[in-house]
């Protein structure tokens, strides 16, 4: 960069610096960049994102590519200009900023799951739009003609390569970002080096996507911070990443606009005709995607059904921005284009940006209105109407209340709740209502929690995201949908199973230990709000409907915490020495808490000089930490101490269990699954250590209990297995193989004839 400083005044100094200042595309691509891209995925609620990964990345992708080639062939069309340029045209305007749908979303309270698809698509799409950018450049510059195939292998291997250096450096700098500790400047100083790190690795060394890599760091990033940094900190790392997102926004904007100046004179009409070709494609085309290809997934039912209005914002609300000015910018300072090109992106994306800016984001807040997306639903009114009503209570009288609302909105308090009445409410929309309610006041629980530290960020996460889950649910589909989603709740997710699978398959214990220990503190919190919530009143805002729907929605909240109480007793009975401690652990912090209340409320009272109470302070945080430390689970299975429990063994010598110990399997298996099917080959028999099974025997069934053992049958009469058995809580086992069963009872007659004679009894 050049600042000529001619001693003409700082004001002609200024304008001369900034005209003279030479970029070049990398300068953009490396400096602005990772820096829009990385606030953009830091921002976003990672969990959530993944449910929908799926659909995000192909509305994402095949959105992207389908615009991409309608703006390209109809500019190319209407203007004679060559379709590689209009292609890369095409791509550079697809890429949308999600601010403006994100922001109406919020005030119109949609549901969340559609600003995460928004938001979502617009992370993926910038990235795509850089490797398209990248790759149609490069057919432009060899001059080589695009062939599918070899293009789209290109963009695969780019795309994935670009997610994976982002993993694995998010991973390694997370891992020294939990090291620092209280120094949140430092946190974020490191995450900007992630961000540039990810980036330059991926995209310099590599030739992989850079942008996708800062994505994949961004929200691998995201998603653990609530694990390795307090709130404190998460909440200054965020501050820090608007402040960097917006001077980058800031900075390419200024950018632009001086670059433009020097286009501008020469606008002509072809170009003004370009314009409008693009304007019009570019809208097509965003409708045909959010109306198609949404449409689509709607169909297949990989998405939640998206009202037409909704969809009418997405589309209208597509604005474009900086990073579609960086590319263009990018395009501008590239020795590879010809002026001609040059002048014609350059030109044409700026328009377009600006057009989105001043027509779409001035026009959406009508659109918005003449769809009556702002308008309240009638439980949401009569909600206005009785918190207004309450405001009167309260006596805050109508001097005050004036200032802010219409007259037609001041009526009285008695008008109010008169006309409240008046709204017409199914019971239906009062049972939603109460719904919500009640969850909202779940979630004021789990802060709590989360402020007493009994919680960690990244369960408070857990337990928040299934709230607004549960909210939309019920917005969307009454309580008929929440039904299906509670039952949900409870099932044994994707990665519960894949870490039995890595205990029964590997070996490998922690991770089936970390989800035991997951399971045990959410049931906890989740019983512990369910409590609380339905020990309170209902909340006064409820009051104009009858109590009869008010003990409705209690039921369905009994029915949910009675479920949750004996998935937790259950897992009580197979852990209780985990349990004990986890009791133990609780009323440590309780006592840690209230010694903080107590201090809080002399501190308070200016009873203990403040240097003294910081002293005490610290010890007592100290001392909470501690006490809100999670104690291990231990279940590492010590098979010879288990086999001790089995009395089929008890004449067995030491020597003997110890040789029997090295031929059995322990293994952990889940309420509910099946360890064997009827009509299965035999092929090993089973000791129930722990926990409870399930003998089916069709017309009955049979529990055996711990110390108990099946599979027999079949290995001794050498038939199909004879019942199916499940497991009926959490059990542990041990399995013995067909040929060292053979051997043992050999070995063994007196345990032998034990076996045969429960097996005929059993047959
Ligand atoms: P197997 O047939 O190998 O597989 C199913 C097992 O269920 C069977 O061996 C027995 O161990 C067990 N089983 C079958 N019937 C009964 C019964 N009536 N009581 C207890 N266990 C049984």
């Amino acid at each position: 960069m050049a600042f000529p400083l001619d001693g003409n005044g700082p004001i002609e100094n200024w304008f001369k610096g900034a005209t003279s200042l030479t970029l070049s595309s990398e300068l953009i691509l490396f400096l602005f960049l990772p820096l829009l891209v990385f606030e953009a995925a830091l921002s976003l609620n990672a969990r959530r994102l993944i449910q929908d990964l799926g659909v995000i990345l192909l509305l994402a992708i095949v959105g992207l590519v389908i615009s991409t080639f309608i703006v390209g062939v109809a500019v190319s069309t209407a203007t004679g200009v060559g379709l590689m340029t209009c292609l890369l045209l095409g791509a550079i305007c697809s890429a949308t900023d999600p601010v403006a749908v994100v922001g109406v979303f919020k005030d119109v309270g949609a549901p969340k799951r559609l600003a995460t698809l928004v938001e979502g698509e617009s992370l993926f799409n910038d990235a795509t739009a850089l490797v398209l950018f990248v790759i149609i450049s490069g057919l432009m510059v060899d001059n080589a003609p695009l062939e599918l195939l070899p293009a789209t292998l290109q963009f695969l291997k780019v795309f994935t390569g670009g997610i994976l250096v982002g993993l694995i450096t998010a991973y390694l700098f997370c891992r020294v970002i939990a090291l620092v500790k209280n120094s949140p400047l430092v946190n974020h100083a490191l995450s900007v080096a992630m961000a540039y790190f990810a980036f330059i690795f991926a995209e310099h060394y590599l030739h992989v996507s850079g942008v996708m890599a800062v994505v994949s760091a961004g929200l691998f990033f995201g998603a653990t911070t609530d694990r390795i940094l307090n709130h404190v900190e998460i909440h200054t790392l965020h501050e820090g990443w608007e402040q960097l997102g917006f001077w980058a926004n800031s900075i390419i904007f200024v950018i632009m606009g001086i670059v433009i100046a020097k286009f501008l004179p020469n606008l002509d009409w072809g170009t003004i005709t370009a314009l409008l070709v693009l304007i019009i494609s570019a809208n097509i085309a965003r409708a045909g995607v959010i109306f198609g290809l949404l449409g689509v997934f709607e169909r297949f039912r990989l998405v939640e059904p998206v009202s037409n209005a909704y969809k009418a914002v997405m589309t209208w609300g597509g604005l474009r921005g900086a990073v579609s000015l960086a590319l263009a910018l990018m395009v501008l300072e590239s020795s590879d284009f010809g002026d001609a090109e040059k002048s014609f992106i350059v030109v044409l994306v700026s328009l377009f940006v600006l057009t989105t800016l001043f027509v779409n984001a001035t026009t959406i807040g009508w659109l918005i209105r003449w769809l009556r997306l702002d308008q309240l639903s009638p439980v949401d009114e009569v909600l206005k109407r009785n918190a207004l009503a309450e405001i009167y209570q309260a006596g805050l009288g109508k001097a005050q209340l004036t200032e802010g609302l219409s007259s037609a909105e001041i009526q009285g308090g008695d008008e109010v709740e008169q006309t409240s009445s008046e709204v017409k409410v199914t019971p239906e929309e009062w049972e939603e209502l109460g719904l919500a309610m009640f969850m909202g006041l779940e979630r004021r629980h789990y802060k709590q929690l989360l402020d007493q530290g009994a919680i960690d960020g990244q369960l408070f996460s857990e337990l928040v995201n299934f709230i607004e889950d549960a909210l939309d649910t019920v917005k969307q589909r009454g309580t008929p949908g929440l039904e299906i989603l509670l039952d949900e709740e409870l099932a044994f997710g994707w990665d519960f199973k894949a870490a039995v699978l890595l205990h029964r398959r590997f070996k490998l214990l922690t991770p089936l230990k970390t989800r035991i220990g997951r399971r045990f503190e959410s049931l906890s919190a989740k019983q512990s709000a369910l409590n609380q919530v339905l020990a309170m009143s209902a909340p006064v805002l409820l009051r104009a409907t009858s109590d009869e729907r008010v003990e409705a929605v209690k039921k369905i909240l009994r029915g949910r915490r009675e479920l949750i109480g004996q998935q937790l007793k259950a897992l009580a009975a197979q852990f209780p020495t985990y349990f004990a401690a986890l009791e133990k652990r609780r009323l440590n912090l309780d006592a840690a808490n209230q010694e903080l209340d107590a201090l809080n409320r002399l501190s308070q009272s200016l009873m203990v000089p403040k240097d003294v109470a910081d002293q005490l302070q610290a010890d007592l945080s100290k001392k909470r930490v501690t006490a809100s430390k999670m104690p291990v689970l231990d279940i590492t299975l010590d098979t010879h101490a288990l086999l001790l429990k089995v009395p089929l063994l008890k004449t067995l010598s030491s020597d003997q269990l110890i040789s029997l110990t090295n031929k059995l399997t322990p293994s952990v298996f889940l309420p509910g699954e099946v360890v064997c099917q009827v009509g299965d080959p035999g092929d090993a028999m089973y000791f129930i250590v722990s926990g409870a099974m399930e003998v089916d025997l069709g017309e009955e069934a049979v529990i055996l209990g711990s110390g108990e053992f099946f599979g027999e049958l079949a290995l001794i009469r050498e038939q199909p297995r004879n019942a199916s058995v499940k497991a009926v809580g959490f059990c542990e086992l041990l399995r013995l193989n067909r040929s060292d069963f053979d051997t043992f009872i050999t070995l063994h007659p007196s345990v032998r004839d034990e076996v045969m004679r429960a097996a005929e009894a059993r047959a």
